[in-house]
């Protein structure tokens, strides 16, 4: 494709450019104000266009291939990575196992949503790709009645679970990617996480979306795309790739032994036994899909939904919206 070649050009050119500030610079045939100021101006824009390409076309080739998308092994895969996640890891800092967690779950449902507490009394909610269940038992302590979907077994049953004192709570195994058996409409979808791993994020959200009540609230965490300017989103998205990369080959227990060593020999940003679950999390899955606030804000707004809020500032999208019709 052309565009392909095109970016194919540009990052040549980028690393040649690269090449020479660097060597002009060593032989200090550079003085550092003018031309090096005017040659990493000229990186600057090159990397920014080519970012911006490089996002249009990955939005591009998501949406050609989503016909595709049921036949192709990384869908499998990354169902199995998770089935196998909730299985073999249920502990972790950001669990249920860990009490700091169990104490911060509902106000973080509260922060994420930008809803208080008091709203969630008896309020019909579904956690939409629930996994081993630590939001739907903090709606569940909020006072909503839950209903929890995912098409993982054992994170159903360990979400049935942690839920167990509650008796309205009730669990279903779905297919995000197929009609959904639900015929009840609800005061809150909760979706944390979960779109970006289906390989068909678009037909995902076309799914739950008419789940919500009108007048009632979609809730939406989604991976987004490193913000300009800020060198750590990089460092994690190319961490994360890196660890992809190196472990795409094994066998889920062997990607775990080699995370769980990568974690005792500090390889990775963060240092403890607690993370482990999190780094299988965004490395073994072989679907991970990034977007930009504003792809996702057209579906919303085309679906309609109003008042989209970001509710919290960081590199991933956490955004509520109300619908209206
Ligand atoms: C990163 S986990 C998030 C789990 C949970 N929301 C949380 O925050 O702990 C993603 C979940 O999406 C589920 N999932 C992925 N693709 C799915 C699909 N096509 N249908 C139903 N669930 C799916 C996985 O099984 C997994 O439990």
């Amino acid at each position: 494709m052309n565009v392909f070649r095109k970016i194919r050009d540009y990052i040549r050119q980028f690393r040649q450019m690269f090449r020479i500030v660097r060597r002009e610079h060593m032989q200090g045939k550079l003085s550092p104000d003018k031309d090096m100021e005017d040659r990493l101006l000229d990186l600057n824009e090159t990397v920014k266009y080519l970012e911006y390409q490089c996002s249009r076309l990955s939005s591009i080739v998501r949406y050609l291939a989503a016909p595709l998308i049921h036949e192709l092994p990384t869908i499998q895969q990354t169902r199995q990575s998770f089935d196998f996640q909730w299985n073999k890891i249920p502990e972790g800092r950001f669990m249920l196992s860990n009490k700091e967690f169990r104490k911060e779950a509902p106000a973080y449902v509260c922060e994420f949503t930008g809803l208080p507490e008091g709203w969630f009394k008896d309020k019909k909610v579904i956690d939409v790709g629930c996994g081993q269940g630590r939001y739907s038992w903090a709606l569940c302590k909020l006072g909503a009645e839950v209903m929890s979907v995912d098409q993982s077994e054992h994170g159903l049953a360990r979400t049935a679970e942690a839920c167990k004192d509650y008796p309205t709570h009730q669990t279903l195994k779905v297919d995000l990617l197929k009609p959904l058996p639900i015929n009840e409409t609800f005061d809150l979808v909760w979706c944390f996480g979960v779109l970006h791993h289906t390989g068909d994020t678009y037909k995902a959200f076309k799914n739950i979306a008419p789940l919500v009540k009108p007048g009632g609230y979609l809730f939406l965490m989604l991976y987004g795309e490193p913000r300009k300017g800020i060198a750590n989103d990089y460092a994690a998205v190319n961490e994360y790739e890196e660890w992809r990369r190196k472990t795409t080959n094994m066998r889920f227990d062997d990607k775990l032994a080699a995370i769980t060593k990568g974690m005792e020999d500090g390889a990775f940003a963060v240092f403890g036994r607690e993370h482990i679950h999190g780094y299988f999390d965004a490395i073994s899955p072989a679907i991970n899909d990034l977007y930009t606030e504003e792809e996702i804000d057209g579906w919303l707004l085309d679906e309609g939904f109003m008042d989209i809020k970001r509710t919290v500032d960081t590199r991933n999208h956490h955004l509520i919206a109300q619908r209206t019709k």
